[in-house]
């Protein structure tokens, strides 16, 4: 049991504001000669009001470091901070309260349940919180209206497109209004069309101040809807970038001086 951690009050980050801080993030899986080494010393930092990619190869270890991240998984050493909470030292039912709260997860295969609607697959992190079936519902309802699914609530998954299953997944994320949504190859199972749509919706979702979204993704096509984004190989993160857009953005907010015609 950890005292600061369960004294520590948590603070809504503003507009970018740290929503996660990683530093020296180790992550080995199995033993001997079986061990993998994932992480070999990830730092990352992530901005509420942002949308920040996180992209490379297959196998570099995106997967393993959002799951730290979003407290699915466990680091081997390092520190890790997510909306200003010291996450690797809550104890497991902290961890599940604190992620019941704050965090919103999107597979790559939606992970619908194939035997519920929308509407009731919308609503599930709620009825799993506690919150009463007449509430969830009314909350599965409003966000799916949000993300375009006003009049396909009460479909099932195989009645809907891949787009519009993507969409229920991000419904299904969002309907906690968690400050941290984290998204693992989100557009890689759809056509370029509903895949734009998804990173729209990502990205109106991200530009809220108090929200960070990160979305591991390999598809080109998405880049150009980063604030920022985190190249990682084997393991390490290895560069940073950022958009021309967004420096443009930023120079445009500045006060600096216009510059001179000729
Ligand atoms: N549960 C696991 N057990 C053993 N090795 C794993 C496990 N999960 C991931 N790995 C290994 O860790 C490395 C990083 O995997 P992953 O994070 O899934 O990469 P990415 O998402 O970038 O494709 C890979 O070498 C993978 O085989
Ligand atoms: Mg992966």
């Amino acid at each position: 049991m950890n005292v600061l951690t369960s004294e520590s009050k948590s603070h809504a980050p503003s507009a970018g504001e740290m929503a996660v801080y990683c530093r020296q993030i180790v992550k080995e899986f199995g033993a001997g000669d079986t061990k993998t080494l994932a992480l070999r010393g990830v730092n990352l930092d992530v901005l509420s009001g942002q949308m920040t990619l996180l992209v490379g190869q297959s196998g570099c270890g995106k997967t393993t470091l959002i799951s730290i991240i979003a407290g699915l998984l466990n680091a081997t050493s390092g520190s890790l901070e997510v909306l200003g909470e010291n996450i690797i030292a809550m104890t497991g039912s902290q961890l599940v309260r604190f992620r019941q709260k704050n965090i919103g997860f999107v597979f790559q295969q939606y992970n619908l349940l194939p035997t519920l609607t929308a509407v009731e697959n919308a609503a599930v992190p709620l009825i799993i919180a506690g919150q009463s079936r007449r509430e969830a519902f009314e909350a599965a309802k409003r966000i799916l209206a949000s993300v375009g699914l006003a009049n396909r609530m009460h479909l099932l998954p195989n009645q809907l497109s891949g787009g519009q299953q993507q969409r229920v997944a991000i419904a299904r994320a969002l309907v906690h209004e968690p400050r941290l949504l984290v998204c693992d190859e989100p557009t890689a199972a759809l056509d370029a069309h509903s895949g734009q749509t998804v990173m729209e919706l990502l990205r109106r979702v991200a530009l809220q101040a108090d929200r960070a979204v990160i979305v591991v993704t390999h598809d080109n096509r998405v880049f150009n809807f980063g604030d920022r984004i985190i190249h990682m190989d084997d393991g390490v993160v290895t560069q940073v970038e950022i958009p021309d857009r967004v420096s443009q953005e930023a120079n445009q907010m500045s006060h600096k001086p216009a510059a001179s015609h000729h």
